[in-house]
């Protein structure tokens, strides 16, 4: 076990922050380690966008459905597919493939977690925030984002004024195949699901006891933001 190794395994969600900001030298150094991840075919193509207007950060908190936290962090980073920047080097660039899509969401993923375990590694914490694709339209307008430029996720970042527990994870039977993809084997579910049932009930003091199938039964069960498609192609993305 190294450090860094300690510091991935320690990640929990903050969603509670201290009233303490964050000092531009650190946040340098949080966004060159975002910088600093892989890129696919070295596109390059991610903007983040440092959200530090109160007044956006209530309005994005109340897009991402009423988060609080959005407007109490003391940083929100809002990680863009931003393919704007390619389209005025190459004006005739062909833009609009689902692929791009993926590739902008991957590297902003990549981008941010390096980022947020840069930001544990220092005693920091913080969430993501998927929340801002259920009005990715508003976000787009108040951020003033340009066509080829989608806002796939936010993160609060700052000091932490919680201590949650870590949440388990699947195991890595379930997880991990080896040479062809295995059937699910339902005893270690049925494991999982006993583990997540005490981790919430302990977490909410018996008021919530739902395994992990019954929580994403829930998730599942529901269309996942069906105006998707149109939001994006809104954007110049996904159109073929
Ligand atoms: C892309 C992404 C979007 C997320 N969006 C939200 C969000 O809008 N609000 C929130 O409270 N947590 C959000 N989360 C945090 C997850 O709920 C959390 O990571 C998950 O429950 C596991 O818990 P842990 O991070 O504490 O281990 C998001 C996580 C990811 C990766």
């Amino acid at each position: 076990m190294n450090t860094t190794i300690e510091t991935i395994l320690s990640h929990r969600s903050i969603r509670k922050f201290k009233d303490q900001s964050i000092d531009s030298e650190t946040l340098n150094t949080l966004l060159n380690c975002a910088r600093a991840a892989s890129s696919s075919s070295n596109l390059q193509c991610v903007s983040v966008l440092r959200v530090s207007s109160e007044e956006n950060r209530a309005l994005l908190a109340e897009y991402a459905g009423n988060q609080a936290y959005v407007a109490g962090a003391s940083e929100f980073l809002v990680f863009c597919a931003d393919f704007n920047r390619h389209q005025q080097i190459v004006p005739d660039a062909k833009l609009g493939f689902i692929e791009q899509t993926l590739i902008g969401a991957v590297d902003c993923a990549l981008m941010a977690q390096n980022c947020l375990v840069a930001a544990e590694s220092l005693g920091l914490g913080g969430v993501y925030i998927g929340g801002l694709r259920n009005n990715p339209d508003k976000v787009s307008a108040l951020l003033n984002l340009p066509e080829h430029v989608f806002p796939m996720f936010g993160l609060c970042l700052g000091y932490p004024d919680q201590d949650p527990g870590l949440k388990p994870r699947l195991p890595l039977e379930l997880i991990v195949h080896e040479d062809s993809y295995q059937e699910m084997d339902k005893d270690v579910l049925a494991q999982y699901d006993d583990t997540m049932r005490n981790y919430y009930r302990e977490r909410t003091q018996g008021k919530n006891e739902q395994s992990w199938s019954e929580q994403i039964s829930n998730t599942v069960s529901k269309e996942a933001r069906p105006f998707m498609m149109d939001r994006l192609n809104q954007q110049g993305f996904a159109k073929k």
